[in-house]
């Protein structure tokens, strides 16, 4: 029988397409010095720890020695240190001591499993493959004018559904009724279009919608949403918005733009962490807490539907479930998945 390594035995997801992207799995601000993050991402356990040099390391949350998980270990001298018999692996993921043998140089095979890491837009990276693509642009990162807020985590069931769902704006009047929609008055969705790009994944022209409490400012306004599914697991809107009343003309004026860069960890194949970094550009600008309180009810809304979908599975045959002209964008991206041969968390 062909010898099968312990980093196969515990790889969870084998998807090319999920294997050779960019996942964020964390906020940079949840890695401090001096402690180790545990988390699991497409079904395969993890640490990440930030070492002295201030880079952020991911490794398999797993000693090669004799399997202990790293994750109940500790930080000493730049260094994680195995629970179990001690060995201590430096920054490269190199064991550099077996205190069992101190005065002999560690065997070479006596390796962490390491993965590729970058911190970008405030947000951990993590990829088991080599990726074709960069993280996917978020242009008002680098903008000034914008302030950026991250709000989350916010747990969903399918990460699939949870993007859809994000890019679906005819729920907003039943699920965010007075928010961002109204029930009893449903804006109907007029045709829009999607286009497949070569970076930026599918992108939409404006859909247009009627928000009676559209962002932190409380007020009715006019949005017009253009979408871009950037990857699989990665998606953004930039949102236009026109303020409705004469009265509330002084709170904004017509350059104000609501962005918001999701991002999904497939913790397994129905578990996922939603994180989001929303971009505003307003003047005045709301406070931070006014921004995270609203994404917090909104995607609490969200969740409490977005999980009773059954199957839990997305179903990317278009043939399982019914499509309507208004939810164009939800078909190409389940066709996108079905292209790109994802089986994990699909049906
Ligand atoms: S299992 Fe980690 S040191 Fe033995
Ligand atoms: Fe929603």
């Amino acid at each position: 029988m062909a010898l099968k390594s312990v980093s196969e035995e515990l790889s969870g997801c084998t998807d090319a397409a999920l294997i050779n992207e960019w996942h964020a799995v964390a906020y940079s601000t949840d890695i401090e010095k001096g402690n180790i993050l545990p988390l699991t991402l497409l079904g395969r356990d993890l640490i990440l720890w930030r070492s002295d040099s201030g880079e952020v390391h991911a490794w398999d949350d797993l000693c090669i020695h004799r399997g202990a998980r790293l994750s109940k270990g500790c930080i000493a001298n730049d260094t994680v240190v195995c629970p179990y018999h001690g060995w201590r692996y430096d920054d490269t993921g190199s064991c550099v001591l077996i205190p069992a043998a101190p005065d002999e140089k560690p065997m070479k095979k006596a390796h962490a499993i390491t993965h590729s890491v970058q911190e970008k837009y405030g947000f951990v990276w993590v990829t088991y493959g080599k990726p074709a693509k960069d993280i996917p642009p978020f242009p008002e990162w680098d903008d000034p004018e914008y302030q950026k807020v991250h709000c989350g985590p916010y747990t969903f069931r399918s990460g699939y559904r949870a993007v859809e769902n994000f890019m679906d704006p005819s729920h907003f009047p039943f699920v965010h009724a007075g928010v961002n929609g109204i029930y009893d008055c449903p804006d109907p969705i007029p045709p829009y279009d999607v286009e497949m790009t070569e970076n930026e994944g599918l992108v939409t022209s404006e859909v247009r919608v009627t928000q009676p409490y559209g962002d932190p400012r409380e007020i009715p306004v006019t949005a017009y949403y253009a979408y871009k599914c950037l990857r699989p697991l990665v998606s953004y809107f930039k949102k236009r918005l026109v303020i409705q009343r004469p009265e509330d003309q002084h709170l904004g004026n017509e350059a104000d733009r609501f962005c918001t860069f999701l991002t999904v960890q497939m913790v397994d194949e129905k578990t996922s962490i939603v994180r989001i970094c929303c971009a505003t550009n307003f003047d005045p600008q709301p406070t931070e807490a006014e921004v995270r309180r609203r994404q917090d009810i909104v995607y609490a809304q969200d969740s409490a539907i977005v999980d009773t979908q059954r199957p839990e599975r997305i179903p990317v045959d278009l043939r399982q479930e019914l499509h309507h002209r208004s939810d164009l964008l939800g078909q190409k991206y389940r066709k996108w998945l079905q292209q790109l041969e994802i089986t994990y968390g699909v049906l």
